[in-house]
């Protein structure tokens, strides 16, 4: 028994027990529960799990009073200013930032696993033309359950390793595939010379000549850095609904890549990162300045259910760290590619309006890394319906880190919660003519 603990008394027996605190490198101590049913008879309810630690992992902390986000230790913001992707999908993959050689291999690897099995392509044209683009992407994940099947030993460390390269080379060729099924133009081919975010908006927006070869436009430089910086800001997010659900399909030892599709499922929700899609319609909705006062009384209101979207955050309740770095680069890119954008005057006077009202003030509620994110992409002529799929493609690295961390154990138990049951009890079956 740690030296710490935590007593709990059943007021109806007066019975207490004694449970073990832990405290981890950092963040909130956790009492462990795991035998209170046993000692006690109860279970605990935490409906959206508001104080329940999953699991022990090492990758990523958030502190939501300070507003520090840390991959493997490292802030954000360092990552954000002095990294690659590839290199910060390493960081989270193997516990390190790599050495140069490590990246090249690394880096290799990922170009190598970026190529889709040629048959592959005839799942995307069972699709219909208008199909979302995260429709499309979650069922050809999916599919690859059924290519990387009989050879996966999950208990093998090093088919773990390539499942996990293997998707992070593959997913912005599905994404970028996806958006141009939805075109009706035919699929690019990842290139070798080119690095993970100039592959992507290169297999996104060249032309393709009579001979089926991609044309060499030039990919603009500025999208490039932005997209690497997105793809950082959204690598990992600890145990967030989309993790959660990775992990939890995993702890089934289900296929991994079937993992992987569920985990896009989840993310897909405007209350996780499906909300970046729902920031960009909410501000056509608002339409006008004049108009902002009469939806933050919308938001306000219990009995409607219109939220500001890209507003509040389950962990963060003072400033989202990548929501102050984002903000910065809206500007910047704006300015770079000298564009005013009319939505990014809207969000930031919305923006205003909010921090100023005392609802969002009592209730903390502060932009989130999303409310900038879908007018960078827009900027970037990125369509709206794919500002979720670009984030998929960023978390597959936080996915595929739990995933393997996971699954590195010798033991790790099925994710199975408990119920707190208010259905019917026990009654009998009664035939047609009784009902
Ligand atoms: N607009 C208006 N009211 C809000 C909002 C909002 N965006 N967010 C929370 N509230 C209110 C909510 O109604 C509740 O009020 P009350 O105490 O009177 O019941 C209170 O604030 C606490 O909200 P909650 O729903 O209990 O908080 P939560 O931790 O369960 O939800 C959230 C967090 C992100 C789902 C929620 O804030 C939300 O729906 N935000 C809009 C969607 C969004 O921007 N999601 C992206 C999150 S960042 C990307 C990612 O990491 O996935």
């Amino acid at each position: 028994m740690p030296k710490e603990t935590l007593t709990i008394t059943d007021n109806i027996t007066g019975k207490s027990v004694d449970y073990p605190l832990y405290e981890g490198s950092l963040g909130t101590k956790t009492v462990d529960v795991r035998k209170l049913n046993q000692d006690l008879g109860y279970f605990t309810f935490d409906t959206g799990f508001k104080a329940t630690a999953s699991c022990e992992s090492h990758i990523t902390y958030i502190d939501g009073e300070n507003g520090i986000l840390l991959y493997r230790g490292y802030p954000i913001d360092q990552l954000a200013e002095n990294c690659d992707f590839i290199e910060v999908a390493y960081l989270l993959m193997c516990g390190e930032l790599p050495t140069r050689d490590e990246l090249n291999r690394f880096d290799t690897e990922v170009v190598r696993h970026s190529m889709l099995h040629e048959s592959i392509k005839s799942f995307f044209d069972g699709f219909h033309y208008d199909a979302h683009p995260m429709a499309i992407m979650l069922g050809v994940v999916g599919s690859l359950s059924a290519f990387y099947h009989d050879q996966l030993d999950v208990k093998d460390p090093e088919q773990r390793r390539i499942f996990a390269t293997r998707m992070i080379g593959k997913m912005p060729t599905i994404a970028a595939a996806s958006y141009r099924h939805s075109m009706g133009r035919p699929l690019v081919y990842p290139r070798r010379d080119l690095n993970y975010c100039e592959n992507f908006l290169n297999m996104m927006f060249s032309r393709i000549d009579q001979n089926s070869i991609a044309i060499d436009d030039d990919i603009d430089p500025i999208a490039v850095k932005a997209l690497n910086l997105l793809f950082i800001l959204h690598a990992d997010h600890e145990q967030n609904a989309s993790t959660s659900t990775v992990r939890l399909a995993g702890s089934t030892g289900a296929n991994p890549y079937a993992c992987i599709a569920a985990g896009i499922a989840a993310l897909w929700g405007p209350a996780h990162g499906g909300a970046n899609e729902a920031v960009l319609s909410m501000l056509d909705e608002i339409g006008t300045a004049d108009k902002i006062p009469e939806f933050i009384e919308r938001a306000k209101n219990p009995d409607d259910p219109f939220r500001l979207m890209g507003f509040g955050h389950r962990v963060y309740k003072n400033f989202d760290p990548r929501a102050t770095i984002i903000r910065k680069t809206c500007h910047e890119i704006l300015q770079q590619t000298q564009q005013s954008d009319p939505l990014f005057d809207l969000a930031l006077a919305l923006e205003e309006y909010a921090l100023n009202d005392d609802y969002f003030k009592e209730k903390k509620l502060y932009p989130n890394v999303d409310f900038y994110s879908g007018i960078i992409y827009k900027a970037l002529h990125i369509p709206v319906e794919m500002f979720t799929v670009m984030f998929s493609i960023a978390r597959t690295a936080g996915w595929v880190s739990h995933w393997l961390e996971m699954t590195k154990e010798e033991v790790f138990p099925i994710g199975r919660p408990r119920q707190l049951y208010l259905g019917p009890t026990h009654r009998d079956y009664k035939p047609f003519d009784q009902r």
